[in-house]
């Protein structure tokens, strides 16, 4: 059976990008595949977190995980730092991994922007703690949006490289393919797999741009979806009725990707019925759907929220269930490369 691994990361503003490009996938995976779905708060430090802020975004995410149709009796949901062996694995990891690999990163040169010298040391590592993530559980797929491919060619290279690196011990240790890791592959799905900002449709949607009114969060009522979209950046022709009548038209192109993929169609069917109409029609109708789709789930996120402790049990549990499959690795991890104990 195929083993699906993801993670988010617990820095606020959870938002359409993220679930539209990962988040709804999550769900999607979990009827054919064995899940795991984590909270990813090691990567989160990578740049500085208030505490008491950091706490509450890991049960925010758990939140949403869980509001948006993850069931995590059936599957694992919990979060990165209870599960030591992450970042055990990441440091052997580092020691695979090559300098130049990891100068080629574009996020962490979008990240770490003009100061470079001063942005922390773990920034410059995430990657490779993103490799250790995947392959701790030798998963074999990783529901992503764009901006990570880079990264899980990243832990394919790992993961090629520590194969042939340690090639006669993993064979010693009773893997007879030679092949310790697997190649995980990304799934990039949907209409919405890079979801742009509604200010300006060549930039990404993100959690750290400045104004609020770029996304739409997660956690936003009725009144703020309907506010941002009415707002939201267009052009001022009508709408194309052919996909390649976007091309050159950013955000025209985006709201109609967000359309398809809030309604599970596709773009060419989005335009067959809205194209030739004018955008205040179009906008009215995505308000509609996107307050019926999301307006749901930041409802069940408050309420899941308002007790923590319901949250944090859940984490308990799964953080005791992924630590069981980690340290299955860990133990080959450990034979293999040479380390003495039992
Ligand atoms: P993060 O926390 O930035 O984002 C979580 C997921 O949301 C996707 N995403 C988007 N998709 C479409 N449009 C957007 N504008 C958009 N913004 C974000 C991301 O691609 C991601 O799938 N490094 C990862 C977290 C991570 C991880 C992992 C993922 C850590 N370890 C192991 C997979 C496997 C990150 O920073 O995602």
């Amino acid at each position: 059976k195929d083993l699906v691994f993801s993670g988010v990361q617990p820095t606020g503003n959870l938002h359409l990008g993220n679930y539209l490009g990962a988040i709804v996938n999550f769900v999607k995976l979990q009827s054919r595949c064995e899940c795991i779905y984590c909270v990813v708060d090691l990567h989160a430090i990578t740049v500085w977190q208030e505490p008491a802020e950091l706490r509450k975004s890991i049960r925010e995410v758990a939140a949403a995980f869980i509001a948006a149709g993850i069931d995590p009796k059936a599957h694992i949901v919990f979060n990165q730092s209870q599960v030591p062996e992450h970042a055990e694995l990441a440091w052997v990891f580092n020691c695979v991994a090559r300098l130049g690999w990891m100068n080629r990163m574009t996020q962490f040169k979008e990240k770490a922007g003009k100061d470079r010298e001063n942005a922390s040391l773990g920034l410059y590592a995430y990657p490779s703690l993103m490799a250790a993530d995947i392959l701790v559980y030798r998963a074999t797929h990783v529901p992503i949006g764009e901006d990570q491919k880079q990264h899980l060619e990243l832990t394919r290279d790992i993961a090629q490289k520590f194969n042939n690196d340690f090639k006669t011990d993993i064979e010693a240790a009773g893997f007879a393919d030679g092949l310790f890791f697997p190649m995980a592959e990304p799934l990039i799905t949907g209409p919405a797999t890079r979801v742009m900002s509604l200010r300006d449709g060549t930039k990404k949607m993100s959690k750290s741009d400045p104004s609020d009114y770029s996304r739409i969060n997660l956690a936003d009522d009725a009144d703020t979806i309907a506010q941002k979209i009415k707002k939201a950046k267009t052009d001022p022709e009508p709408l194309p009725s052919e996909e390649k009548g976007l091309e050159g038209r950013p955000e025209a192109d985006n709201l109609v990707g967000i359309y398809a993929a809030l309604a599970g169609t596709t773009p060419a069917a989005v335009l067959s019925e809205y194209g030739g109409g004018q955008f205040s029609t179009f906008k009215g109708a995505l308000i509609d759907l996107a307050v019926a789709k999301l307006g749901p789930i930041g409802a069940e996120m408050k309420r899941l929220t308002s007790d923590a402790s319901y949250i944090d049990g859940i984490l308990a549990d799964g953080s005791a269930r992924a630590r069981v499959l980690a340290s299955e690795t860990m133990r080959h991890v450990k034979e293999i490369v040479g380390f003495v104990g039992k």
